[in-house]
């Protein structure tokens, strides 16, 4: 397995994102983390299509796109045309779980499921087989910097054992609270791809941060 870090740019400075974002290429993030937010899914308003789209023009990464909103299908076809490479919906907002994961991947997209901290794995055990990637949020969303919930490293393994017991081989993502500390029982636990905000864009050195996760991530010996 191979780890990929996705910094979330939720955290970066805003008012210098191509700069952020060239940073984080130069520290080798494997993807740009973009969080949506409606302030209705959760208590916090943040990107659209418009940002989705101006930092497809300034990357060449994939754009993992993490939608908290309600009703995410009123937004798949402006984030497909703004160029998101992957779409994340939460199981939470989508009762139509397998039509919505189907119309994302229609779109030329990666399907993901994300699952808050309260929400059992059993809410996408019937849709695996549909899934490209699995979202374990390791906090409540809504904001950058929040601690990591410790019970979810459980749950990352039980997510682990689910998605190979199943024969898929989708991605195990986990978000919030990713640091330093946290990434290695989180890679240990079987996650293979990292969201991180605070922890790369308020450390001194974020390039060198990006690859200090990453370093965290090999096989134990
Ligand atoms: C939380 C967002 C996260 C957030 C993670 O609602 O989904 O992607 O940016 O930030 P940190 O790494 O600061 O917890
Ligand atoms: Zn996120």
């Amino acid at each position: 397995m191979i780890a990929r870090i996705a910094p979330s740019i939720l955290s970066a400075d805003l008012s210098r994102l191509a700069e952020e974002i060239a940073m984080c290429e130069a520290g080798g993030a494997d993807l740009i983390h973009i969080d949506v937010m409606d302030g209705r899914f959760v208590p916090n308003l943040t990107f659209g299509a418009k940002v989705i789209a101006a930092v497809r023009e300034i990357t060449e990464l994939p754009l993992d796109v993490h939608l908290m909103v309600v009703e995410p299908e009123n937004y798949f076809d402006d984030f497909a045309k703004a160029g998101a490479t992957g779409m994340t919906i939460h199981t939470e907002a989508a009762p139509h779980l397998q039509h919505q994961l189907a119309r994302i991947k229609e779109l030329g997209c990666t399907a993901g499921a994300a699952i808050n901290p309260a929400t059992p794995l059993s809410a996408v055990t019937e849709v695996i087989g549909d899934l490209d990637l699995l979202l374990v949020m390791t906090v409540n969303p809504g904001f950058g910097g929040q601690r990591f919930i410790p019970g979810s490293l459980d749950k990352v393994s039980r997510a682990r054992k689910l998605l190979d017991s199943h024969g898929s081989g989708a991605t195990l993502e986990v978000d919030g609270g990713v640091d330093r500390n946290t990434i290695r029982p989180l890679w240990e636990a079987g996650a293979d791809t990292f969201v991180s905000g605070n922890a790369i864009f308020s450390a001194a050195d974020p390039q060198a941060e990006i690859e200090e996760l990453r370093k965290r991530c090999v096989i134990a010996v």
